[in-house]
């Protein structure tokens, strides 16, 4: 299927790694010219030279960290003089706030909300005015699916969560007369850096001895019985982005092989 987005110019933020690495390389693969950020520049550089190679799609790389309003300023300025301009955002960066309330931390969900809540924001207050005057834009904020079922171990990334749900149809909302698509995808456990940082804790939070019972642990909680690939939830978002979902807004799509049992 052709995506008809050839030539598309995309922020993929925090895609050093895991999921945004995915979804950059499949974005240089359909044509699109791609502008990666994270905080680690020695990190980012060695992911950008590694798309470049695999695909030979135009990439850049800008060291900007999303809790810092002056580096997401100076992102979207250099996807401006870079690309000329943005047609595609996608607010992937972040982490996860794990622990129940017991050891709940002020500073750490400050944190949590600087990256994921204003961090998307403010990039997407920043892209906006320019996919409104082109009357086409495509936005998809990562979010997680402890947004829609909460669960006491995964408070503090529930509360990020739920506000960017609620964010996202919001903005999908205001900015549909504009050919502006808004949407999310909501992970379930995806194998990523982020779940290794998380070993730890899920071993203690499930009462298990080894990563790999933890993984096992928490695979058995969907239907598929295992974690997701990064590239599993690159396809979605990639779909999101494209000619071909052109009259989807609004939506927040679970990538968590079946892990959530409600009906949203
Ligand atoms: N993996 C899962 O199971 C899972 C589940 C639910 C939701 N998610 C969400 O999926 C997204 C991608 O995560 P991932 O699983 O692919 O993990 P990952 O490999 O750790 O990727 C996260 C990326 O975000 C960047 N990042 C983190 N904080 C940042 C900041 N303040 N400013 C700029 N960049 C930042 C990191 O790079 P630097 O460290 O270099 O900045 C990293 O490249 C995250 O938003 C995460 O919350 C993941």
């Amino acid at each position: 299927m052709d995506l008809g987005i050839k030539g598309r110019r995309a922020i993929v933020t925090g895609g050093g790694s895991g999921i945004g690495f995915e979804t950059a390389r499949q974005f240089l693969e359909e044509g699109v010219r791609v502008l990666i950020s994270g905080r680690d520049g020695a990190k980012l550089n060695k992911a950008r030279d590694e798309l470049a190679n695999k695909t030979g799609g135009e990439i850049h790389a800008v060291q900007a960290d999303m809790t810092k309003e002056a580096d997401i300023k100076r992102m979207v300025d250099t996807a401006k003089e870079k690309l000329g301009g943005v047609d595609i955002l996608i607010n992937n960066a972040g982490t996860m706030y794990s622990g129940r309330f017991a050891v709940f931390d002020d500073d750490e969900m400050k944190k949590q909300l600087e990256t994921k809540l204003f961090g998307f924001m403010r990039a997407i207050r920043l892209v906006y005015p320019m996919m409104k005057a082109q009357k086409w834009g495509r936005i998809v904020n990562t979010i997680g699916g402890a947004g829609k079922e909460p669960d006491p171990y995964m408070f503090g990334s529930g509360m990020t969560n739920s506000a960017l749900l609620n964010l996202t149809k919001s903005l999908s909302t205001e900015f549909g007369e504009d050919n502006v698509l808004v949407n999310a995808i909501c992970p379930g456990w995806v194998a990523t850096d982020l779940w290794r940082r998380n070993a730890e804790g899920l071993k203690q939070e499930l009462g298990v001895k080894s990563e790999d019972e933890a993984r096992r642990l928490a695979a058995r909680k969907n239907s598929l019985n295992r974690m997701g690939k990064p590239e599993e939830l690159a396809n979605a978002t990639v779909f999101l982005c494209s000619e071909r979902a052109s009259y989807i807004t609004g939506v927040s799509l679970n990538l968590d092989g079946g892990r959530l049992k409600g009906l949203w």
